[in-house]
């Protein structure tokens, strides 16, 4: 039973089966190829760490994206770090098969997360950081109502070489007034 869905994704709390596909999805580097996870393999420690969070921390709400037609489980996606006196979360997101890129998955799971953390959280601000170099989730970040706040220099290490992060949020002032239209 999904928790959330539009027309492309559902989106659902995380189940034991999952791990299997979530570590395939981490160790592929080409799926973190802009992160900073994917450095050591994926480890059954890891994994329960991973679910522990993502089913018990009071401070993260984590669902796994579900592709609405197939109803196969194809990323995550959700609110990390928050911080319930100053009503603001971290925003993360990943698809775990790169040829699931650039179909709009990406771009629906953000928006159901933000309404969600706005809605239902009750959020004053989400916030994310992100690799300079990865366009594809700084503009599926853009369309889904997150504007740029500043780049922080020489900050994400990936593979043999430091990258600048670009920080992007969205506050509740400015996700209310996209969805009130103009
Ligand atoms: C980043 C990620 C969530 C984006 O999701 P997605 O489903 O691939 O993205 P969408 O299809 O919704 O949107 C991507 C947009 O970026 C555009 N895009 C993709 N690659 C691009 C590039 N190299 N340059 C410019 N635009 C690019 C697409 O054309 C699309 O925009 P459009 O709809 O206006 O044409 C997904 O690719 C992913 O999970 N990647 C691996 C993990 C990761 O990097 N997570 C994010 C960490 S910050």
């Amino acid at each position: 039973m999904a928790f959330l869905s539009d027309d492309l994704v559902s989106l659902r709390g995380m189940r034991r089966e999952d791990l299997t596909l979530y570590r395939g999805w981490i160790d592929n580097a080409d799926v973190t190829r802009f992160m900073e996870m994917g450095w050591k393999p994926f480890s059954d420690f890891d994994l329960e760490k991973t679910y522990v969070e993502a089913t018990q921390a009071l401070d993260a709400v984590v669902m796994v994206i579900e592709e609405r037609e197939s109803g196969k489980a194809i990323g995550t996606t959700g609110l990390y770090l928050i911080n319930w006196p100053g009503r603001r979360a971290q925003f993360r997101i990943l698809i775990g098969e790169p040829t699931l890129f650039g179909k709009g998955y990406g771009t629906a799971a953000t928006r159901l997360t933000v309404r969600y953390g706005f809605d239902r959280l009750n959020l004053e601000t989400i916030y994310l950081g992100a690799n300079t170099e990865n366009k594809g989730a700084v503009r599926a970040y853009e369309k889904a109502g997150f504007s740029v706040d500043g780049v922080q220099p020489h900050f994400v290490y990936n593979n043999g070489r430091y990258y600048d992060s670009v920080m992007m949020s969205i506050t509740r002032d400015r996700y209310l007034a996209a969805v009130s239209g103009p």
